[in-house]
C-alpha cells in the first residue's frame, strides 16, 4: 500500500493511541492533533521510538474551541496539499457543564462540533487526493441519544447521569453528520463513515465514574477490550480496499449493521443541520 497522509484526533490515549502507533507501524504519514503541544510530542516520541518511523507531526488544538481548529487546518494547509483519511476520534464525557469561551457546551463542541467541522475545512485536501476518507469513531452509545430540536446543546436542561446523558447525545448527533456528509460527498471520492469500536479500557469514563465505582470498573477493565482492541475496527474501515467506495455507513466494530432508525428522522436531521450551520463559523 502507498504511503498515506493521515490525520487522528484524540491520540494522548485510548483508542487513539493505538491507532496512531498501528498506522506509523505501517509506514504512513501521521498527523497527531493534542490539545498541547506537550502531550502531542510526548506520543509522538513514543510512536517514533515503537516504529522507527520519523514521519510524525504534532498539531496543538483544542477541539473545543473553533477558533483553535481553524487555526490548525490553516497551519496544516500550509505544509500538505492532500489529505488521505481523516479519523475524527476525540471526544469527552465531563462530569459537569462547561460551557467554552465560544459560548457552546464542552461535550457537544468537542464530539461533534469538531468533527463537523474539520470534515468540512478538509475537504478540499481530502478531494485533492481522492479516493480518501474520513472516518468518524462514533458509539453504540448513539442509539440511547434524545435530541431536543429546540436546544441541541441542551444549555437550558439539567446536565444529566452526570454528563452520560449528553454524551448519548453528541454519538447521535454525529452519527446523523456520518450520513449526511456522506450525501453530500456522493461523486467526490471522498466516503465518510462511522465506526462503534466496541466496549474499550480507557480513559474515557474516567470523570463521571464515582470514585465508589473505581474498583468495580478496575475488575471490569479485565473483560472488556484493549486499546488496541478497540483501534482495530477504525484501522480496518480506514484502510482496508474493500471499504473503498462504502459510504454513510456504521460499523459495529467490524460490521456493517443498521443504525438507530433516530438518524433517519428527516425533520430533526433537517434541523440539526441548519443549527449547526448557525452555529460554526
Ligand atoms: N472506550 C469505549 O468503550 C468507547 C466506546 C465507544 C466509543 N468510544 C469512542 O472512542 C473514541 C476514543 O475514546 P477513548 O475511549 O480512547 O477515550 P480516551 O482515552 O479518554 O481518549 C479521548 C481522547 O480525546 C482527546 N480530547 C478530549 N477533549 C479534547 C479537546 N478539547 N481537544 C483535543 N483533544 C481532546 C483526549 O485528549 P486529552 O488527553 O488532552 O484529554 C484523548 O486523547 C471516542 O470518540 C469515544 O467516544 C469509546
Amino acid at each position: 500500500m502507498s504511503q498515506k497522509n493521515i490525520i487522528i484526533t484524540g491520540i494522548t490515549s485510548g483508542i487513539g493511541t493505538e491507532i496512531a502507533i498501528d498506522l506509523a507501524k505501517r509506514g504512513h504519514k501521521i498527523n497527531l492533533v493534542a490539545r498541547s503541544e506537550e502531550s502531542g510530542n510526548k506520543i509522538k516520541d513514543l510512536i517514533t521510538k515503537k516504529t522507527g518511523n520519523n514521519d510524525i507531526h504534532v498539531y496543538k488544538c483544542d477541539l473545543s474551541l473553533q477558533k483553535e481548529i481553524h487555526e490548525f487546518v490553516t497551519n496544516f494547509k500550509k505544509q500538505n496539499n492532500g489529505l488521505d483519511i481523516l479519523i475524527n476520534n476525540a471526544a469527552i464525557i465531563p462530569n459537569k457543564k462547561i460551557i467554552t469561551n465560544e459560548g457552546n457546551e464542552m461535550q457537544f463542541a468537542v464530539n461533534y462540533i469538531a468533527p463537523y467541522l474539520l470534515s468540512r475545512l478538509l475537504l478540499d485536501l481530502l478531494k485533492n487526493n481522492a479516493p480518501s476518507r474520513i472516518v468518524n469513531t462514533s458509539s453504540t452509545a448513539h442509539t440511547g441519544g434524545n435530541l431536543n430540536v429546540n436546544d441541541f446543546q441542551k444549555l437550558n436542561e439539567k446536565y444529566n447521569m452526570r454528563g452520560w446523558g449528553r454524551y448519548l447525545d453528541t454519538k447521535l448527533q454525529l452519527t446523523m453528520d456520518t450520513v449526511e456528509l456522506s450525501k453530500e460527498l456522493e461523486g467526490t471520492g471522498v466516503t465518510c463513515n462511522a465506526v462503534h469500536p466496541g466496549f474499550v479500557n480507557t480513559n474515557l469514563g474516567r470523570q463521571f465514574t464515582p470514585k465508589f465505582m473505581r474498583p468495580i470498573n478496575k475488575l471490569l477493565s479485565l473483560f472488556i477490550l484493549s486499546p488496541k482492541g478497540g483501534a482495530d475496527p477504525i484501522i480496518e474501515v480506514a484502510l482496508s480496499n474493500k471499504y473503498e467506495k462504502v459510504s454513510g455507513q456504521y460499523f459495529h466494530r467490524f460490521k456493517q449493521k443498521d443504525v438507530s432508525k433516530k438518524v433517519f428522522d428527516k425533520e430533526v436531521s433537517n434541523k440539526l443541520s441548519e443549527y449547526t450551520k448557525s452555529i460554526v463559523k
